[in-house]
């Protein structure tokens, strides 16, 4: 049998790359910037397997414009609303992503933009290079205790449960609400389970864990932001479009809530003319949660293992789509 064809749309971590060059042949996008919609119908054509991020549409147009040869689609990292789920499966074409791995790299990360939030470290930076330190201030750039606060988790799958898992060192009360209560893990993480209503309503930090869906869409528009407590802060390492940002804009210039720190934004990149970038209280990061090295490693080597058990005809070790088998 000839060796599989498979598109990568971008260069990935080296060892991924290996893992996957054992068993394919690959046509690996070079640039920086993902390819354009053209380009990614153009590569597609006849390959056995795609490799794919976040920052790929993958929709039916790409899975006819493949083919039938199409066996895999495999994505590097966990979340996968850049995909037509129900289109590949129409097709019979498993979808690999990368659970687990980036937990703790994107749980870490979310504590970062919450005590860089809560303590103006970036504000602080900008000050200092600014040459404007003058003197030790009594009243400089006060911020919020995190120790003893209540923290919100909206969404306690993996990445939410780790950061609830960090907030316990910081002896918070901790606050959860998820489309599913789960009182094992309540009991395990000393989280309470409250209703979105309460969440927003009790918490001192808010950061979100859940999916993408239609029902998360906007999830923290107007209403949320009028629920908060105006001293709040608002974490988002999870998908820019679960927050309104023309929302976010009036809450944090009309005193609804006191900041926000954001890994995600809507769209990505943000635009360059967004007002949210002229805000001193909002922290803006480019979608790098999961970049730690080993993280960024592993999220390769799952993405490749995918790859292949898709292109031998095996089960995906993960597949968000297991349907497709029955
Ligand atoms: C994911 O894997 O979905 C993350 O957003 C990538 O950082």
């Amino acid at each position: 049998m000839s060796t599989p064809k498979v598109f990568v749309t971008r260069r990935l971590p080296q060892e991924g790359i290996e893992r996957a060059r054992r068993e394919a042949d690959l046509d690996i996008w070079p640039d920086e910037l993902p390819p354009t919609q053209d380009s990614l119908l153009a590569r597609v054509r006849g390959t056995n397997g795609l490799v794919c991020l976040l920052t790929d549409t993958i929709d039916a147009t790409v899975m006819d414009a493949a083919g039938p040869t199409l066996r895999v689609i495999s994505q590097m990292a966990v979340g996968f609303d850049n995909i037509d789920v129900a289109a590949a499966t129409a097709r019979g074409i498993p979808i690999g992503n990368t659970p687990g791995v980036l937990t703790e790299a994107t749980a870490d990360f979310t504590w970062a933009l919450l005590l860089a939030a809560a303590r103006r470290l970036v504000e602080a930076d900008a000050y200092t290079r600014a040459g404007r330190w003058k003197t030790w201030g009594p009243m400089l750039l006060l911020g919020a205790d995190v120790g003893g606060a209540t923290l919100g988790i909206v969404g306690l799958g993996r990445i939410g449960q780790a950061v609830a898992k960090r907030a316990s060192g910081f002896g918070m009360r901790i606050l959860y609400f998820d489309r599913q209560r789960n009182e094992a893990l309540e009991k395990a993480l000393g989280a309470e389970y409250v209703s979105f209503e309460n969440l927003l309503a009790e918490s001192d930090f808010i950061t979100i864990h859940t999916t993408y869906s239609e029902s998360s869409h906007h999830l923290f528009g107007e209403e949320a932001f009028k629920r908060m407590k105006p001293t709040a802060l608002l974490i988002n390492t999870a998908r820019g479009p679960i927050v309104d940002g023309h929302a976010l804009y009036l809450a944090l210039t009309t005193g609804k809530i006191a900041g926000a720190a954001l890994d995600v934004t809507e769209p990505e990149p943000i635009e360059p003319a967004d007002p949210l970038l002229k805000l001193e209280n909002v922290i803006i990061a480019p979608h790098i949660a999961s970049a730690s090295r080993s993280s960024r490693g592993r999220m390769a080597v799952m993405a490749a293992e995918n790859l292949v058990a898709g292109l031998r005809g095996e089960k995906l070790p993960h597949c968000v789509n297991p349907e497709v088998y029955k």
